[in-house]
């Protein structure tokens, strides 16, 4: 027990660190290009924020809440999305006082008690934007070029985008009462949990994740047959200005996402081999969820990508992401007398900015050689007795096994020299 982590929650080793820096930085650049700024949020919010943020009625809040009282008798939820948390603070930090829209990411752990499997967990990571403060269906078109975008750039294959209109509370009236009518002759065969969802949330029943509510709901109307004029007007216009700016994209008119706070605008995007696994990312309008908890009658819009299932994706498809260098010098000390020269000189080398490495267990040269060679050390500096002696390295580059005994007073910036030529001769290679 002391030794295994609990289910559905992973460690990230440091083998594997580097890809969701890589990912990070990159999603960290092009929200700055697409006018986002980051807004951290807390990890653990008030349950009742998610309760009326989500709605009772989703599956979030049904079932997987990860909810505990703290030792002031005070009920707090581990967040399970961010959404709910950045309109809270959007609204407890009066945000809607600046320039509107505005325009926030975030990255970070969210936790669902989901049934685990692969790219499903109990602790998992998003990265996920909020528009707030606009309801023209441009700021629509942004969020779905920002979703394609960022799979597009990462030269995934099959990235398709889902996109379906959810309409609006007026629009919902006449579609719930229709939906209701179809599902009324099943409705003792649903689920318990959607069967009463049939009076409170009857659109939830086609989220339902029971194979055999899938297939009851299945022949079932569309909202997208009841939308109203303005929720019409406001999807026609939403795909006229993709296709206008060439991101590609599929209505689905069966898409109706699992948390309760959408209107109009909804979207997922999938880039499995055959296009059918489940979504990496999803999203969409949320026009009455600032409102409802409690700030100006604002909307907003805005999706998340889950990371795990992102970098899995890009691992099926073999995407070669960059690895950055680990390591540009080793200092290899040979013997106890070179203990002290090796910690001075792997200082003076941090310090003028480069990454070293070293050994601390006097292995002999061939070991420690061996060791450059694991973290792709570009230099070794290597200090024995002679060197001692003469306050002299040896100066080898690995590259073309090239030899140079130099001063240690010289070690620094002519280990600086060498690395710029290597680099140079890379970039020009
Ligand atoms: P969501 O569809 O619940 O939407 O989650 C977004 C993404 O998070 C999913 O597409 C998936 O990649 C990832 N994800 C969700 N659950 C898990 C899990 N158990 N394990 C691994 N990955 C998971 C939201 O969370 C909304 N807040 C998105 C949004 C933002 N809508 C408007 N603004």
């Amino acid at each position: 027990m002391l030794t295994t982590k609990p289910r559905g929650v992973n460690d990230i080793l440091p083998d594997e660190v580097w890809k969701w820096h890589y990912v990070e930085n990159y999603l960290r650049d092009l929200a700055g290009r697409f006018g986002f700024q980051e807004l951290r949020i807390p990890i653990f919010e008030h349950t009742e924020l998610f309760q009326r943020g989500i709605g009772d009625t989703s599956d979030v809040v049904e079932k997987e809440m990860y909810t505990f009282t703290d030792r002031g008798d005070r009920s707090l939820t581990l967040r399970p999305e961010g959404t709910a948390g950045v309109a809270r603070s959007f609204v407890e930090n009066k945000l809607y006082s600046g320039t509107l829209p505005g325009k926030y990411y975030y990255v970070g752990p969210m936790f669902r008690y989901d049934r685990p499997q692969a790219g499903r967990y109990r602790q998992f990571n998003q990265f996920g934007i909020e528009t707030i403060g606009g309801h023209e269906p441009a700021i629509d078109s942004e969020a779905v070029a920002f979703a394609y975008e960022i799979f597009h750039g990462l030269g995934l294959e099959n990235v398709l985008v889902h996109l379906n209109s959810v309409g609006c509370p007026v629009c919902r009236k006449a579609y719930r009462a229709a939906l209701q009518d179809h599902l009324m002759p099943a409705l003792h065969d649903l689920c318990e949990t959607c069967q009463t969802r049939f009076d409170r949330n009857p659109m939830r029943i086609l989220d339902c994740k029971s194979k055999h509510c899938h297939e009851l709901v299945q022949g079932a109307p569309s909202i997208n047959q009841y939308l109203c004029e303005d929720c019409q007007n406001h999807f026609d216009q939403v795909k006229k200005i993709l296709e206008a700016m060439g991101i590609p994209y599929a209505v689905d008119q069966n898409l109706v996402r699992g948390l309760d706070y959408y209107t109009r605008t909804a979207f997922e995007i999938t880039a499995g081999k055959e296009g059918a696994q489940s979504a990496i990312c999803g999203g969409g309008r949320y026009d009455n969820l600032i409102e409802e908890i409690g700030g100006p009658a604002l909307p907003g819009i805005g999706f998340a990508l889950g990371m795990e299932r992102l970098l899995l994706t890009l691992e099926q498809q073999g995407s070669q992401l960059q690895k950055p260098d680990f390591c540009d010098v080793f200092v290899a000390g040979l013997g106890g007398n070179a203990e002290i020269l090796t910690s001075q000189l792997c200082h003076s080398l941090r310090l003028s900015g480069l990454r070293v490495q070293r050994d601390y267990q006097g292995k002999g040269l061939k070991a420690q050689m061996k060791a450059a060679d694991r973290v792709a050390a570009k230099i070794v500096l290597i200090i024995g007795d002679d060197e001692i002696a003469r306050q002299a390295v040896i100066c080898r580059q690995m590259a073309n096994g090239e030899q140079t005994t130099i001063s240690v007073n010289d070690a620094v910036s002519y280990v600086q020299q060498k690395l710029s030529a290597i680099k140079v001769e890379g970039d020009i290679k």
